[in-house]
């Protein structure tokens, strides 16, 4: 056996300021039962003027560093999953290290949106199993409010989405038979469908400069989305890599005792959960107070289970999502 990699502190941080449904019908033409019946959603938070993505990391990050027991400077390395950063460059990673006043360790920003959360803990199990690292910070954090289109207009974008963070350590461990760790992760993705779910403007891919009056104009510099075509991908790829990730680790549906699904909408999760029949109390959900947190929606929920003993030790883990890019990916641990 050699070494692995385990989660051992998580944490979360949202915005005080809570929208609900209601408020957002006061901008926009919707309805609080609208929202509710399609997505599940009856609130989400806001950031307030001064409070940026970076604030919501650090708050998330020195949570999942006290429950770990871990200081700052324990660290050796930064992993930011986004799809809304605190500046074009550089990634929100440098900001965070800024506030946590760590050394000279590296960090980068990771983009695969709304699977951006789990492609980070990829990333952070393959540098810790190489031997390369020994104890990293894995985030989730997006500010959406900011950027979105709160008019008619936008509002099958803009009622989905909130602003959270979420942050967990990932520490080196000697692997041992039914100890905890990471026991498999698997990635997926599908360029061709890359403006199904996207943001365009601004962007390098137009010349000659990034943002014009005229894209602002056309409202292009908000998501757009083609929700229809992005439910059904959901509900067929999230069941089939959560089976090849359970598969590949030697596991059934029956083993897990808690499935973490991206909380994009609550209909989405419900109809995978059908699929595979999985009874609805092992699926914890949090995107009726939060909505669609994207990269940190998944290590929220994570912290959730963990602070309310719903996930306790020795228990099996599954996570799984699926969002822009398209890009789709689960993970299982034993906790
Ligand atoms: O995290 C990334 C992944 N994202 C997702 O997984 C989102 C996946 N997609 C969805 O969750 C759903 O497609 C939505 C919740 C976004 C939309 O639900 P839907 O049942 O697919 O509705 P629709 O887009 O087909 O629209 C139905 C109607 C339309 O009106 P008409 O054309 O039937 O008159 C829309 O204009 O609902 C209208 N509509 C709204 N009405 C009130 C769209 N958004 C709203 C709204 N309030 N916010």
């Amino acid at each position: 056996m050699g070494l692995h990699a385990k989660i051992t502190g998580t944490g979360m941080h949202v915005p005080e300021r809570v929208v609900t449904n209601d408020d957002l019908a006061r901008l926009m033409d919707t309805t609080d039962e609208w929202i509710l019946q399609r997505t599940g959603i009856r609130e989400r938070r806001h950031v307030t003027e001064g409070e940026t993505p970076v604030d919501l990391a650090q708050a998330a990050s020195e949570r999942a560093l006290e429950a770990a027991g871990r200081a700052a400077g324990d660290l050796d390395g930064i992993v930011l999953a986004t799809l809304s950063p605190e500046a074009d460059f550089p990634g929100t990673s440098f900001f965070l290290h800024d506030r946590l006043g760590v050394a000279e360790i590296p960090c980068f920003d990771l983009r695969a949106q709304c699977s951006g959360f789990l492609y980070a803990l990829a990333v952070a199990n393959g540098f810790i199993r190489s031997g390369a690292f020994r104890r990293l910070l894995v985030v989730g954090c997006e500010v959406h409010s900011t950027g979105i289109d709160l008019t008619t207009e936008g509002r099958d974008v803009a009622v989905l989405f909130g602003d959270g963070a979420g942050a967990v350590v990932v520490e080196a461990d000697e692997e041992k038979p039914d100890g905890p760790g990471i026991l498999e992760v698997r990635l997926h993705a599908q360029g061709r469908y890359a403006r199904k779910l996207w943001l365009e403007a601004p962007g390098s891919g137009f010349w000659p400069v990034r943002i014009t009056h005229e894209l602002i104009d056309e409202r292009r510099h908000f998501p757009r989305m083609d929700g229809r075509f992005v439910f059904k991908h959901a509900v067929t790829r999230m069941p089939e890599v959560l089976l090849e990730t359970l598969d590949a680790a030697s596991l059934k549906l029956e083993d897990v005792d808690l499935f973490l699904f991206h909380q994009a909408n609550l209909r989405i999760n419900e109809y995978v959960a059908q699929q595979l029949e999985i009874p609805a109390e092992r699926c914890p959900s949090n995107i009726e107070r939060y909505g669609n947190c994207s990269a940190a929606s998944i290590p929220m929920l994570l912290d959730e289970a963990v602070r309310s003993r719903r996930l306790r030790p020795g228990q099996l883990v599954s996570m799984t999502s699926f969002g822009s890019g398209f890009s789709w990916a689960s993970a299982v641990l034993r906790w």
